[in-house]
């Protein structure tokens, strides 16, 4: 089976670190590269995060990392967001100091290589602010048309907001980047608040989790215990439930099997002018309205019993990779 190629691009914090392991031990995806960025941390310490876990699951030599945008395009970054993530991103945890370095290259060059080197071969899949496609979109506009597609975790369609009552964080962090995206002619599948909202890991998954995981993983799946348990007791804090939503995983997830949710096709605006709705997905859903333009193939369900199960699964594995 041929597996789909796919740029990562990562804030790591508690879910990106997931999605990152998720990513890496599935075999129905090949991670072409790693692209950071602020948002949860810095783009130095997102950077280093990134590298770690690539360590932790033994994948830190083929797969290249390349650092982007610090700050948002034309906003100032609020800094890390603690209460969340910790204060290194990943709930606290210390990880062996990093062995091999990232790219010299910027995040957005690194994008626009490997798109116009692959054409029609990647997709993208974003989990943090758009900022560094934005830059490469500014780079190198032809992209959108040679990308498979991007899948991104962002946004709130028919629900409420994370960061403000309507915004979603990624979309919020830099929602000029978000606009300029949205509008690029990209294929774009939105996996939003509306279905990450409905993927929660309770302490059940976690014991699922450490009983199915195979001896050799031992290492990461100490770590996985701390960020969730770690990640458990934010969202406890935050109202959110005894669970972590898995927003970053789900978009990994939908990249390797779409059938996992069902879509709707919408054109989604981004809003960058208002105090109070800044960073809000804005799409007309009134019925009335016939649609002759879309943009987004936006998320409004899914099977999150057969995705927590698919990423409990695939973590817990055996490592196949290089065997044949
Ligand atoms: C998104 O914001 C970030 O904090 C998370 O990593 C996730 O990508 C959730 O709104
Ligand atoms: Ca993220």
């Amino acid at each position: 089976m041929s597996s789909k190629k796919i740029i990562l691009d990562v804030d790591t914090g508690i879910d990106d670190a997931l999605a990152i392991l998720y990513a890496v031990k599935s075999k129905e995806i090949q991670i072409e590269g790693i692209t950071t960025v602020f948002g949860n941390v810095s783009a130095d310490q997102a950077t280093r995060n990134t590298l770690q876990v690539l360590e932790l699951a033994d994948a830190n030599d083929n797969i290249p990392v390349a650092m982007g945008a610090k700050k948002p395009l034309f906003r100032e970054w609020s800094g890390p967001v603690i209460h969340v993530h910790g204060q290194n991103g990943i709930g606290d945890y210390e990880l062996p100091e990093p062995s091999l370095q990232p790219l010299e290259e910027h995040a957005a060059d690194f994008i626009v290589r490997q798109v116009n080197e692959q054409p029609g071969e990647l997709t993208l899949v974003f989990v943090a602010r758009l900022t560094n496609l934005a830059l490469a979109l500014a780079k190198d506009p032809s992209i959108a048309g040679k990308v498979k597609g991007l899948v991104l975790m962002g946004g709130a369609l028919k629900t409420f907001g994370n960061v403000t009552p309507i915004a979603e964080a990624n979309i919020y962090g830099d929602p000029e980047a978000a606009h300029r995206v949205f509008e690029s002619g990209i294929p774009i599948t939105m996996v939003g608040l509306d279905v990450t909202r409905k993927a929660k890991f309770q302490e059940e998954h976690l014991k699922q989790l450490m009983d199915l995981a195979s001896p050799e993983n031992e290492k990461m799946i100490k770590f996985i215990e701390h960020i969730i348990r770690f990640g458990i007791e934010a969202s406890v804090k935050m109202n959110e439930g005894k669970c972590r939503l898995m927003h970053d995983p789900l978009a990994v997830g939908v990249a390797i099997d779409p059938g996992l949710v069902k879509s709707e096709n919408h054109y989604v605006y981004i809003e960058t002018q208002s105090r109070l709705s800044a960073g809000a997905t804005v799409a007309d859903l009134r019925l009335s309205r016939k649609k002759t333009e879309t943009n987004a193939a936006v998320c409004v369900e899914v099977d999150h019993e057969r995705f927590i199960e698919h990423f409990i699964q695939t973590v817990a594995s055996r490592d196949e990779r290089g065997e044949g």
